[in-house]
């Protein structure tokens, strides 16, 4: 490992740019000019948060690299801290060195202070579990884009011997002897479900059959972090997972894979405003399902594979765009966080789309702001378009129709998550007039420097003034 010098810089906590967590929570938004320039990925939100989790198992420290300035690494830093985990910058600011050797118990109420908005907290059992036997878990925040239970999740842990306590001030789980390997099925490829049992699996003793796991390229990602730790995990057909414990584990030197998300989310403001955009560090392999439905709708891509700068540049070829049908689903399927902001993008297509939202039975509700834009969006209890999800019968407003073009206009909008605020971003960029968007600190929860990134692209805007609060 990579010994690394540390008095010149930040604290993990701290921002490279140190207004960004500081500014208003609103922005006006002038739209009607093409974003045009190129930005440049980090490691990924829905992986760097767990791998700094996965730290927690090893008995040396762990190097992460390509870590994004966004509030969710700050969150995690704050609960490993309030574990006796040292966490500092490495040799660049990109690069935590995690050192679990100090660990301890943590005091409840500094817990829930840190786990803040986010949803990371539940996936500290295992690893808490094996080190100090004890976990507490406060109530868990996250986007508001369903319900988002973790019956799947406490079912695991029970699973494999804990004892799960629900008191009124969270969740407090015990392991009374060493977790056992054991088989589980997941009643759905939940994400979180599949890096829990990941998490607690690789030092349970024996075995575990880990059937209908999630096996997004995040996860992937996080079983390579484990194996470099000394792990022993088989990914085999049709979504089952083998995971042999072992005694011990050390620390690991990992680099995040890109954010897939924020690519996707960058390619669809190139075409909603009409722009040309390069997404440094996007990678083809992770994204071709979103490829694919972005040729279907009539943006131009063109992959550059050259190792020194790999990237995806996306553009808007002038033509106008196509209507279509998509339905969002588990990986390898089209990721549901491509589901916002593509949708302002086929507020802009020539037709009627339709779009079936089948991982989050509310993250349609976004729409409504487009509406408030101008945007013709009819939203539907039935499955649209497709297969029956488990949404159809339960009256959730979760399919979709988009008839376009239609002109956007200004509006106010207040976001409601964090893919949404993006979105709004998007919309705002390509309607005509000023926009404000209130509650951007969301943003920061997924898109490092997203302000400085728009700037670089020629967007038109400036934060509230403190006097208007
Ligand atoms: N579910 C249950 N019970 C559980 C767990 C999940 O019913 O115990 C349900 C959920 O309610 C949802 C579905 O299963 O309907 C899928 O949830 P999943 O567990 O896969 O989601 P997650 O792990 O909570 C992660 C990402 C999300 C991303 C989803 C799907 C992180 C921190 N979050 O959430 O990311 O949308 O997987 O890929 O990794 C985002 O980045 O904006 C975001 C919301």
């Amino acid at each position: 490992m990579n010994s690394a010098p540390v008095t010149a810089l930040p604290h993990p906590t701290e921002s490279a740019d140190p207004g960004a967590f500081a500014r208003p929570d609103r922005i006006h938004v002038t739209g009607g000019t093409p974003l045009s320039g190129q930005v440049t990925l980090r490691g990924a939100k829905n992986l760097v948060p767990k791998a700094m989790v996965a730290a927690l198992l090893g008995s040396a420290p762990s190097v992460l690299r390509n870590v994004p300035q966004i509030s969710d690494v700050r969150i995690v830093t704050g609960l490993l801290e309030a574990h006796g985990v040292t966490v500092r910058t490495g040799e660049n600011r990109d690069e935590l060195v995690l050192d679990p050797t100090s660990m301890d118990r943590a005091d409840h109420a500094e817990i829930t202070a840190h786990a803040g908005e986010s949803r990371i907290p539940i996936l500290l059992c295992g690893p808490l579990l094996h080190r100090i036997g004890h976990a507490f878990i406060p109530d868990l925040g996250g986007c508001r884009i369903g319900d988002r239970p973790i019956d799947f999740h406490l079912d695991a842990l029970r699973a494999f011997g804990a004892i799960v306590d629900k008191r009124p001030d969270g969740l407090h789980i015990e392991a009374p002897q060493k977790l056992r390997g054991t088989k589980i099925t997941l009643p759905y490829p939940s994400v979180g479900s599949t890096e829990q049992v990941l998490l607690t699996a690789v030092l349970a003793e024996g075995v575990t059959e880990l059937r209908n796991a999630a096996t997004e390229p995040e996860i992937v990602d996080l079983i390579a972090v484990l194996q470099k730790m000394g792990a022993i995990i088989s990914v085999l057909d049709n979504r089952v997972i083998h995971i042999t414990g072992v005694e011990r584990l050390h620390g690991y030197v990992h680099r995040a894979l890109p954010d897939r998300l924020e690519a996707a989310s960058w390619a669809c403001a190139a075409l909603a405003t009409g722009g040309d955009i390069l997404v440094r560090g996007a990678q083809q392999g992770s994204m071709m399902t979103f490829l694919n439905m972005f040729r279907r709708v009539g943006g131009e891509f063109e992959v550059d594979d050259d190792p020194s700068a790999p990237g995806i540049r996306f553009w808007h070829p002038g033509d106008s765009l196509h209507a279509l049908a998509l339905e969002t689903d588990v990986h390898p399927g089209f990721q549901t966080d491509w589901q916002q902001p593509l949708v302002v993008a086929l507020t802009q297509a020539q037709g009627l789309s339709i779009v079936h939202e089948t991982v989050y039975e509310k993250r349609l509700g976004f729409t409504s702001a487009l509406i408030s834009m101008g945007a013709q969006v009819q939203l539907y209890r039935e499955c649209l378009g497709g297969t029956p999800c488990r949404f159809g019968q339960r009256n959730f407003m979760h399919s979709a129709v988009i008839s376009g073009p239609t002109k956007l206009h200004a509006a106010d909008l207040e976001i409601p998550d964090l893919r949404a605020g993006f979105s709004y971003l998007i919309a705002a960029l390509a309607a005509q007039g000023t926009s404000t968007v209130h509650g951007i600190s969301l943003i920061n929860r997924g898109y490092e420097d997203f302000a400085d990134k728009l700037n670089a692209l020629g967007a038109r805007f400036e934060f509230g003034a403190p006097s208007e609060s």
